[in-house]
């Protein structure tokens, strides 16, 4: 594999988003609003700057809204100077000009190994990186670029991971660092990694977040990946399937993650990011 750029990223979105009703019985949770921006225009934010082209957003056949916030509409970019949002509406114009997307239907959700999957066709050969939408990072330098420096350098399957709670590892993918990695470098080799631990069980405190850069070979391991924790396809499983073959890193972000796959979470991102922008 001598491709030495990360040219498309995969944004799983079709989730049912149960833990935001009643508001997802009309909208998807990726519209939901983390402050002035919603989910999935951060997450696309974040691609752009890593220098990614193709948007690939894993949707369910209801979410067509999701197509309509990304198609071009330069008279709303026009209102949106009018309103103050001329930032906003600089860079929903530089999403239509520098961005390819393209949607993928999920017709079941039967887990993110299987969103993941369903992307198959479009990345043939192509290394990729996944970005959900719910977990939001603040950093100065977007921890992706940094995940993709480490990349060029090393290939291989790279998973983002913070440090976490042992009460919240049934949460989490959770991985375990090779004996010799317990240092001061951000990234750190993985021995294994296991989806939604019992408490107790979690190889370590570091659970993996919403940032993956997966070499094309994860799509064959997926196809042999059965359901795992909560009967569903995990992408964990698959990249912990993939370790004797195909060097697996950490990268322990330096930022702050908000999970907003929760209302509170969503409302804790959208102050972090309300006070930014003063
Ligand atoms: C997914 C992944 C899990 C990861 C988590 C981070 O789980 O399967 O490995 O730790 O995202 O947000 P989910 O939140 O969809 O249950």
């Amino acid at each position: 594999m001598d491709n030495k750029e990360i040219r498309f990223a995969i944004l799983p979105s079709a989730g049912l988003g149960t833990r935001f009703l009643p508001f997802t019985k009309a909208v998807p949770k990726v519209l939901a609003l983390a402050f002035d921006r919603p989910l999935i225009h951060l997450a696309v934010l974040e691609a752009l700057a890593a220098k990614i082209e193709n948007i690939i957003i894993v949707i369910s056949e209801d979410q067509e809204s999701i197509k309509h916030y990304f198609a071009p509409d330069p008279q709303t970019e026009k209102n949106m100077w009018d309103k103050g949002l001329g930032i906003i509406a600089e860079e929903l114009k530089s999403f239509r000009e520098k961005l390819n997307f393209v949607y993928v239907t999920q017709e079941e959700q039967l887990g993110l190994g299987h969103a993941v999957l369903s992307c198959e066709q479009l990345l043939v050969g192509e290394p990729f990186a996944v970005i959900l939408p719910d977990d939001i990072l603040i950093n100065p330098e977007p921890e992706l670029i940094r995940m993709i420096n480490g990349w060029r350098q090393h290939q291989g399957n790279y998973v983002a991971v913070e440090h976490i709670r042992s009460e919240d590892a049934p949460n989490y993918g959770v991985v375990e660092i090779a004996a010799h990695q317990h240092n001061e470098s951000r990234f750190k080799v993985i021995k294994g990694m296991v989806e939604k631990p019992t408490i107790g069980a979690a190889p370590s405190d570091l659970g993996v977040i919403g940032r993956y850069v997966l070499m094309p070979n994860i799509f064959d391991a997926i196809k042999v990946t059965s359901p795992g924790a909560v009967k569903e396809i995990q992408l964990t499983d698959a990249i912990n399937a993939c370790i004797e073959n195909v060097a697996t890193y950490a990268y322990l972000i330096e930022g702050v993650r908000y999970d907003c796959g929760t209302p509170h979470g969503l409302l804790k991102a959208s102050i972090a990011l309300s006070s930014q922008s003063k």
